[in-house]
């Protein structure tokens, strides 16, 4: 009976040792974690440095105290001498006050010395950009060349950009895991955080703070270009926009002022002038809709101007339903804004 209840008592330490493996796996496959530890610009890159710092160290003394505790278990009982002992109060110093308080101080101000460097941009930054974060989406605004989207930021890659961060509602918190720590946007508060990307490509960026019913749909991308597609890019989105040429697209420009969607949405040069919901200026070129809800296909965009509650219950944008010939002109012309 002593034998059995003795190996009960060993089979609990190795059981709770997977279960924490298991839940710090997860954590870590989850996305997030594993976009952090890949980082694309010099911001995350300091702060991935740091979190392999902290990793090392808790693997370090993680292994310490299972060697002490591994010795606390088989270790030899007898102490004629009291030499165990006394090794034993010296080890409950050094490891229980001296080591933990020297570990804690020195990752204190690594931590902070890291926090402190990344409130400034490496170099100038290139340009501002303000973001204003809604239930559910990303307004996005170059103040200095009067260009207006949702949901997507472009920049120069190997420049810095400064962003003004600031809310229309709730709080927010803007995150993109491979470029930047997370920073808050409140209302009535304009924060600011720089972003740089080392390379072109496209980086995902979410919302880190409940903010509502749709918080987990209320992605974005940073796409950041070669420093002359860039100038490209916003040179295009500067242009007067031509009206749309076909029939077709035509009639479905009526069809958007019919149905009052200019009363929400803006659309750059038209009557469009809303700003309830994204800018829609240059909808035909983003990847996704309803800030990252849906790839941005045509079939997609028709119905979510039909019902995008059924892809995002509880977003503003109301169901609009409309006869099938209305629909397929409209999307012609929704088709036209580059
Ligand atoms: Cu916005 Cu969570």
């Amino acid at each position: 009976m002593k034998q059995r209840e003795s190996n009960s008592h060993r089979r609990v330490l190795p059981s709770y040792g997977w279960y924490y493996a298991g839940v710090a796996l997860l954590l870590f496959v989850s996305g997030c974690g594993v976009q952090s530890l890949d980082p694309a610009g010099p911001a995350a890159a300091a702060i991935a440095n740091l979190w392999w710092v902290m990793f090392a160290l808790s693997v370090i003394i993680f292994a310490g105290v299972l060697a002490a505790l591994a010795v606390g278990i088989w270790g030899r009982r007898d102490d004629p001498e009291g030499r165990r002992e006394r090794v034993g109060r010296h080890l409950v110093v050094i490891g229980g006050v001296l080591v933990p308080g020297v570990v804690i101080l020195g990752l204190m101000a690594y931590n902070t010395y890291v926090t402190v460097d990344l409130e400034e941009p490496p170099t100038t930054p290139a340009l501002t950009i303000r973001v204003r974060s809604n239930q559910w989406w990303w307004h996005v605004h170059y103040p200095e060349q009067d260009v207006t989207t949702a949901n997507e930021i472009h920049i120069p890659a190997g420049q810095s950009v400064m962003l003004e961060l600031t809310s229309d509602d709730v709080i927010h918190a803007f995150w993109v895991p491979q470029l930047q720590g997370k920073r808050d946007l409140m209302p009535d508060h304009v924060g600011r955080l720089w972003l740089q990307a080392d390379e072109p490509g496209t980086y995902r960026g979410r919302c880190a703070e409940f903010c509502g019913r749709q918080h987990a749909k209320m992605e974005f991308l940073v796409i950041a270009h070669e420093p002359e597609a860039f100038q490209t890019w916003l040179e295009e989105r500067q242009a007067p926009r031509p009206d749309p040429v076909d029939d077709q697209a035509t009639r479905g420009q009526e069809v958007f002022s019919e149905y009052g969607c200019g009363d929400c949405h803006r659309i750059r040069g038209t009557e469009a002038t809303g700003d309830v919901g994204p800018d829609l200026t240059s909808l035909a070129t983003r990847r996704e809709l309803g800030a990252g809800t849906l790839p941005n296909t045509r079939e997609h965009l028709a119905d979510w101007v039909v019902d995008s509650q059924q892809f995002k219950p509880g977003n503003l944008m109301p169901p609009v339903p409309m006869p099938d010939e209305d629909l397929r002109d409209l999307l012609a012309y929704l088709e036209t804004l580059r």
